[in-house]
Formats: structure tokens, sequence, C-alpha cells
């Protein structure tokens, strides 16, 4: 049975959360595989909006079982107050399962994200400050501590406070402020307690789900070009948005995985430091801004914005194995007179078509643009291809020319139904 991943193709807000709403539809199972709640993901249900940061986006459909699964870094105070304020709106979370093997954030992982950007000085990385850098660390140096660990509370009590004495003498030589141990243990064998009746082996039981037949989806947080391997490095955050990274984010194994939906603006916004070789600094980055609301969910940030660059998303084609596109945000161009897509790059003078691999190469790229003329119509009402303008039809026949791989689904607008399946009319 399918399992499709969704994974974003740009430098992450591209519009995951409503596509996987979409797609929950037909998919019973909806399981994150990495990220923690750095994340920020908008569903608009009528009057309602919701941004969930740990919770799976299939969660508002009562068919789906929400699973957090094991490459999840799991900060326990923003889950129980997603679940509290999730259910308190009339959503139900008792389906929510969470992986036993998911590592989790503690208030010393903050600290030491706040220090470690305090110490970077000019360079900082405009991290979320969620401590998801230092929650990945010591999963890869091997002291952190994964959820299944609140099953003996006792000693998950003693686990938390030596592990927050060992980060207290870090965090001081640092300049920084003790975490209190006590409020720590008490807070945290308190929540533990609360996780426990939510674990589950979810390795096995995503394998048991496929073997009875179950579509299930895997929800990408940030996105390609965040990929801690493949992203523009130091400027990414710790885990492994690319598809590949939901293998080891779940457990499942990559001949699981039949399709893999990228999803990109039909512009391109960034949040954070880092390259960004298409960037408007100019009164269409504003428009582009405006119009599109490009303000974080989770902090707040104005998003930096600028032109859809198609060099990017063929590498995202490479990096994910993209079955299909989902271009997003596309009624946000409505009002421009001409659009701009960015087709390739000049490096030193010479064209390029692939994406360079080194980040003071991309910080030289000089985009080249193909110039279309805009609708200047409105598109939210869109319904069938047919019913979109012919010049956007012709930006997304470009699209599909320039990145290689089909596109199947357009957003018109932030709503649920605001969405158009494409299936490219003559
Ligand atoms: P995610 O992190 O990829 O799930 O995306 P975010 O939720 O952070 O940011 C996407 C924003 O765009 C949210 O405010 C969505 O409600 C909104 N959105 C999603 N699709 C569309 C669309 O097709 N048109 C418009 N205008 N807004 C959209
Ligand atoms: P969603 O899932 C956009 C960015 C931060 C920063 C870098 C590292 O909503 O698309 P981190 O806190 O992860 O160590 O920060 O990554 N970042 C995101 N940008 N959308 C996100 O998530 C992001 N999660 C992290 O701004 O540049
Ligand atoms: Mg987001």
């Amino acid at each position: 049975m399918p399992v499709t991943v969704v994974v974003g193709a740009q430098w992450g807000d591209e519009g995951k959360a409503k596509v996987i709403d979409l797609l929950a539809k037909e998919h019973p199972v909806v399981a994150r595989y990495q990220g923690g709640h750095n994340a920020g993901h908008t569903v608009v249900v009528g009057e309602e909006k919701y941004a969930l940061q740990l919770t799976p986006s299939g969660v508002f459909y009562d068919t789906v079982t929400p699973v957090i699964a094991n490459g999840v870094v799991v900060d326990l105070p923003t889950l129980f107050n997603e679940i509290d304020t999730l259910t308190s709106r009339g959503v139900s979370c008792e389906k929510l399962k969470v992986s036993t093997r998911a590592h989790l954030i503690f208030p010393w992982h903050q600290r030491h994200d706040a220090l470690a950007e305090e110490g970077r000085g000019e360079n900082k990385i405009g991290t979320t400050l969620k401590g998801i850098g230092p929650a990945y660390a010591d999963k890869a140096r091997r002291v952190g501590i994964q959820a299944g660990a609140v099953a003996d509370i006792d000693s998950f009590a003693v686990a938390v406070r030596e592990r927050c004495e060992a980060e207290n003498v870090l965090i001081t030589q640092a300049g920084g402020e003790p975490v209190n141990v006590d409020d720590a243990v008490a807070q945290f064998t308190a929540l533990g307690i609360r996780l426990q009746p939510y674990l589950c082996d979810t390795v096995n039981f995503l394998h048991d789900e496929i073997a009875a037949g179950s579509p299930i989806l895997l929800e990408g947080a940030q996105a390609t070009f965040l990929d801690l391997d493949h992203g523009t490095y130091p400027y990414v955050t710790s885990s492994n948005p690319t598809a590949g990274g939901a293998c080891a984010g779940t457990g499942l194994g990559p001949r699981n995985i039949d399709r893999v939906v990228g999803i990109s603006k039909s512009y391109t916004t960034r949040v954070g430091a880092g390259p960004f070789p298409t960037e408007l600094t100019d009164d269409l980055g504003d428009r582009l801004v405006d119009i599109g609301r490009e303000f974080g969910t989770v902090t707040g940030r104005r998003r930096r914005a600028g032109w859809l660059d198609c060099v990017m998303l063929r590498h995202a084609v490479r990096l994910n194995s993209l079955t299909e596109l989902a271009v997003t945000k596309l009624d946000v161009l409505d009002t421009f007179e001409t659009i701009r897509v960015c087709t390739g790059y000049r490096i030193d003078g010479h064209e390029v078509a692939n994406y360079p691999d080194l980040p003071e190469v991309l910080e030289r790229a000089e985009p080249v643009y193909a110039e279309l003329d805009g609708w200047q119509s409105n598109s939210t009402s869109a319904r069938t291809p047919d019913d979109l303008p012919p010049q956007a039809q012709a930006l997304i026949r470009l699209i599909e020319e320039q990145v290689g791989i089909p596109v199947r689904i357009i957003g018109v607008g932030a709503e649920r139904d605001d969405y158009v399946l494409w299936d490219s009319p003559a």
C-alpha cells in the first residue's frame, strides 16, 4: 500500500501543512519524521486557523492516527500545550502516538541554543531558539534521553537530574544562567507521567499498518535547503528533512516509499540568515511579503522573499526523488504585472544549470530569469485548471518544463478548499 512523503522543496513554510491536510483524507496514518517545535504548520478550516508545531497536520480528521515518529525531537511543554489547545477547540488528540525512540528536548538545550547564537556575533544563523540543534547534538553524541525512558519514571527523574547538572556546568562556563535542577526534575517528571499513555513502538506500528493495507503519509518539517547535509550549511536546521530522512526518521525502508510530493511556493521565502540568490530587497520583495503575509508562524519574524528559483527545485527533485510538485500561493502573484522565474545561475561569468555545492559559490550566483506576463486578476476562486488565467497556466507549464516533474496540486488561497488539481490542460 502506498507510502507518500511530503517534503518542502525550498527553505520552509511552503504550505506543507495545507497540502498534508488535503492528502490526509486518503491516508489513515500521518507521521512526522524529523524536526521539532521549530516547525510552524498552518491549517485554515473555515474561520478557524491552527498553527501546529509538533502534532502532525492530519490531526483534524478523526479517521487519521497522528504519529510523532522516532526522528522528531519532542519538547514536552509544547506538545502538551498543543494537545490542550487543540482539545479545547474540539480537535481530539486521543489517537496521537509518540515514538519511544524520539528524543526529548530540555531547557538546557534552549540555553545552549541561545548561547551559541550569541557567540556567533555577526554570523548568527537566526535559529528559532527552540533548542533543536543542541537536542540533535546530544542524540549524536549519545547522551540524549529518549521518550521511552519515561516508562520507568524514577530512573527518568534520575537521568534528568544528572543531565541537567552536567549541562549546567557547561552553561555556567559559557556565561549563561544555569537551569534550576529541582524545578526541571519536578516539571519533567510530571510531563513524563503525562506522556506515558501516548508512547508507542511506532516503527512496528507503521510496518503493521502497511501490512494491513493502510496508506501512510510522512510529513516533513523544514525543507530541502535547510537539510543538515544538503542545505546551505551552516545556515540549516539540525535534521534531514529530505525524503531520505523519512526512512531514518520512521524506520520505514526506501522501498516502502512510492510517492514523494515536493511543496514549493510560486515564489521563494527564507527566514533566518544564509544565501538566497533570487532575494528581492526592493518594493517587489515587500509586495510578496505583504500580500503573502510572510511572517514566521513560530517566531513572528519577517521572512525574506524573492522570485521562484527552478535551479533549487531541480536540485530538490534529485535530492528527494520527487515524483510531483505542489505549487502553493499562486494567488499571491495575482496583482503582479510581470513575473520572473529563475531558470539558471551565472557564476563567475559562466551559466550553470545545477545547484552549486558550496555556500560561498552560491553567494556569487546571479539568477538568470525568464519573464512572464502576469494575469492581474483574482485566482482564489479557481477550482479547475481551466479556471486559471492563461498566464497562470503558462507559469505552471514553465515550472513543469524547468523542473522535469508534473505539478499536481496548485494552492490558490489559504483556506482548506482553495486548491486546483492540475492535470496539464492542453
Ligand atoms: P508550512 O510550514 O510549510 O506548513 O507553511 P506555513 O504554515 O508556515 O506557511 C504557509 C502560510 O501560507 C500559512 O499561513 C498558510 O495558511 C498559507 N497558505 C498555504 N497555502 C496557501 C495558498 O495557496 N495561498 C495563500 N494565499 N496562502 C496559503
Ligand atoms: P516549517 O516546518 C522556516 C530555520 C530557522 C533558521 C534555521 C535553523 O514551518 O517549514 P533551528 O531552530 O531549526 O535550529 O533554525 O532553520 N527554520 C525554519 N524556517 N520554516 C521552518 O519550519 C523552520 N524551522 C527552522 O529560521 O534559519
Ligand atoms: Mg512553517
